[in-house]
């Protein structure tokens, strides 16, 4: 797709979701606003908002309304933000830097930082639940929301991640633990769209699968690649902490130019995937543009 028919469309998307989380979370004079400012620090701090951009475009490719879908996919941002909030926790992966800004424990206190990502994780689900799309739809919605986020998908994947420090594994259970902990939710994301349109015919929906799922491998491979040679600053999170933590990640199993050259072979084969799809160069340009990114 031509760079500024992309850039033009990023835009538009990234402004839609931040409008709309902007407006989440706004503490007035609650008794516990202090959770609602830890909540708000995390959900505001920037971001790429990949995942919310995914299900407006596959949302806008299945001819639904992205307006009426952006509850669904904002859904998906919260519990997103959430899920980065745990994993910085000091019982997990003991993160100082976030986004740009002191993680949330670390900003606010463990306590605050633990409720404040359950509280956003039950507003993604509230919120998927109030787009104005039919009942059967949202339901269909917070289903996957679930069903990817939940033990047989995000939160198996990082049980796996924690199972597998200081230890090494085979390509297989890595293949499974990254699948999990990061493939499921972008998997989800694209799936969402087409839902959010109320398509349910199998080969969008299986096309949308297949492309998350090829996605977010490479995007995970990307995000370790970038633990071991991304810049900090650009990056907005400490690196280095998958080596000392003793993580199993592909650069540790493969070493880094497999990795790239892996990340590349899942972009183009998540870009395959689409085929079904008429008007699909926007998804297919922010595949490549997530091969070697920077942040
Ligand atoms: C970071 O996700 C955690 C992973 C699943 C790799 P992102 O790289 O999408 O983080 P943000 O949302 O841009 O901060
Ligand atoms: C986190 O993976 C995945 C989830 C939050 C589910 P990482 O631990 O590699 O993410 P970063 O590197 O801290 O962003
Ligand atoms: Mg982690
Ligand atoms: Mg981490
Ligand atoms: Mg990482």
């Amino acid at each position: 797709m031509e760079r500024e028919l992309f850039a033009l469309r990023m835009e538009e998307y990234r402004t839609m979701v931040e409008d709309f989380l902007d407006a989440q979370c706004v503490a007035a004079d609650e008794p516990y606003a202090r959770l609602l400012d830890a909540m708000r620090y995390s959900l505001t701090a920037g971001g790429k908002r990949l995942r919310p951009i995914l299900t407006l475009e596959f949302c806008r490719l299945c001819g639904g309304d992205v307006h009426a879908a952006l509850p669904v996919a904002c859904g998906v941002e919260l519990l997103h933000t959430y899920s980065l909030i745990h994993d910085d926790l000091p019982c997990m992966d003991n993160d100082d830097l976030r986004r740009g800004r002191p993680t949330c424990h670390k900003a606010f206190d463990e306590a605050t930082a633990v409720l404040a990502g359950d509280g956003l994780l039950t507003a993604a689900f509230e919120t998927a639940s109030q787009a104005d799309v039919p009942a059967e739809t949202a339901l269909r919605c917070i289903r996957i929301l679930s069903e990817n986020a939940g033990m047989n998908g995000m939160i198996g994947g990082q049980v796996l991640d924690m199972l597998a420090e200081h230890r090494r594994i085979s390509e297989t259970e890595l293949r499974l633990l990254q699948k999990l902990k990061t493939g499921c939710l972008l998997r989800a994301a694209c799936e969402l769209g087409c839902a959010a349109a109320g398509k349910t015919d199998t080969e969008s929906i299986e096309a949308a699968r297949a492309y998350g799922d090829k996605l977010g491998l490479a995007f995970q491979i990307e995000d370790d690649i970038l633990d071991i040679e991304g810049d900090e600053k650009t990056l907005g999170k400490s690196i280095g902490k998958d080596a000392a933590s003793e993580k199993s990640t592909f650069p540790s199993l493969l070493g880094l130019d497999a990795c790239r050259k892996l990340a590349g072979e899942l972009t183009e084969q998540a870009v395959a995937a689409l085929t079904p799809y008429e008007g699909r160069a926007f998804l297919e340009t922010l595949a490549r543009s997530l091969t070697g990114r920077k942040s």
